[in-house]
């Protein structure tokens, strides 16, 4: 008997979720019957789901992922409150690059003088991650470039010297030596009388340890900005079901549900589809 109600509960629930899961599918789908055209921002032609204008109708795109267009030349992308300049979002990978607003190709040496890590986008289910996920080992979009200031002289390799690079500098720059370091850093790279003092973001391809780093190899990383993935609007449908389910790139940039239960993978294929 208990054994029987259980039985009918269960179905009953995946009834439910199945009811519930298409309606998902089909938020989507019915805002793709409505023909939103790319939009475009000065270098950016190709301005399409997810991502949309603040001057697009309300139907197109996701309110998550809105640009604004500034002075009809510049796609800007505001991130904790900060300005990034769109350089290119690619479909075919589900990302987008940015770049600091406040570094300039001719300001020889500005780092963005706050802080952002990998840690900053952490959060469960933000709109943007760091990281492409694949099925056997995620994929990093980018690395820090890391400024120092230390107490003593530091004589290193991996250590750029940053009075070199005609930084902009505070008040306490004299009194402290500034260095850059690009690459993996970890704790004990740190120099016992340094402390880190900005950390930023940069997917310019490059070595993860990188040896006699000069100041234009730094301005370019800074200029070159950062990848992150917006690959999770895709997954929503599939990991809203359960939190079993997930996906995740193949070795061909493909889109692939993973479920605990083979109905959903259906599903997920069937929201990928009206969605591209
Ligand atoms: C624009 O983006 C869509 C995907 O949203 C893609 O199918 C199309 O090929 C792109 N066009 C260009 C010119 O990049
Ligand atoms: C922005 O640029 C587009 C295409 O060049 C043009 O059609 C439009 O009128 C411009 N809008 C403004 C406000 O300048
Ligand atoms: C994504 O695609 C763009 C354009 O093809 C490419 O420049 C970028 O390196 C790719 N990113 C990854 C992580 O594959
Ligand atoms: C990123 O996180 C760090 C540490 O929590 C914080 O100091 C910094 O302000 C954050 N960056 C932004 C742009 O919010
Ligand atoms: C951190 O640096 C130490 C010393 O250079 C090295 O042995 C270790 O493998 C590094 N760890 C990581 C996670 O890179
Ligand atoms: C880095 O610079 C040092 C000193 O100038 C030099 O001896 C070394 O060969 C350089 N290493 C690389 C990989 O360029």
């Amino acid at each position: 008997m208990t054994r029987g109600l259980t039985f009918t509960a269960g179905v009953l629930t995946a009834l439910i979720a199945v009811v519930l899961v298409q309606e998902t599918c089909c938020d989507a789908a019915e805002a793709n019957d409505h023909y939103c055209p790319p939009s475009s921002c000065g270098n950016i032609h190709n301005i399409s789901y997810p991502f949309r204008l603040k001057s697009d109708p309300e139907i197109c795109g996701d309110s998550r992922y809105e640009l604004s267009c500034e002075n009809n030349r510049t796609a800007v992308l505001y991130l904790f409150a900060r300005k990034y300049h769109v350089q290119e979002i690619n479909y075919n990978n589900y990302t987008i690059r940015v770049v600091d607003s406040g570094i300039w190709k001719d300001n020889y040496f500005s780092f963005p003088g706050y802080s952002l890590t990998r840690h900053n986008f952490s959060q469960y289910r933000s709109a943007y991650t760091t990281y492409l996920p694949k099925w056997t080992e995620d994929t990093k979009l980018s690395r820090s470039v890391v400024l120092m200031s230390c107490e003593n002289p530091v004589n290193s390799l991996l250590y750029l010297d940053a009075s070199t690079c005609n930084i902009d500098s505070g008040e306490d720059f004299k009194k402290r030596y500034r260095y850059v370091k690009v690459g993996r850093t970890n704790a004990s790279d740190v120099e016992d009388s340094c402390k880190v003092e900005q950390m930023f973001l940069t997917s310019w391809p490059g070595n993860d340890d990188p040896v006699n780093t000069s100041c234009t190899d730094v301005h370019n990383e800074l200029l070159y900005g950062f990848e992150l993935s917006w690959l999770q609007v895709i997954c929503e449908p599939c990991s809203q079901i359960s939190i079993y389910n997930y996906c995740y790139l193949d070795d061909a940039d493909l889109v692939q549900c993973y479920g605990k239960f083979s109905w959903h993978k259906d599903i997920c294929k069937l929201c990928e589809k009206f969605r591209s």
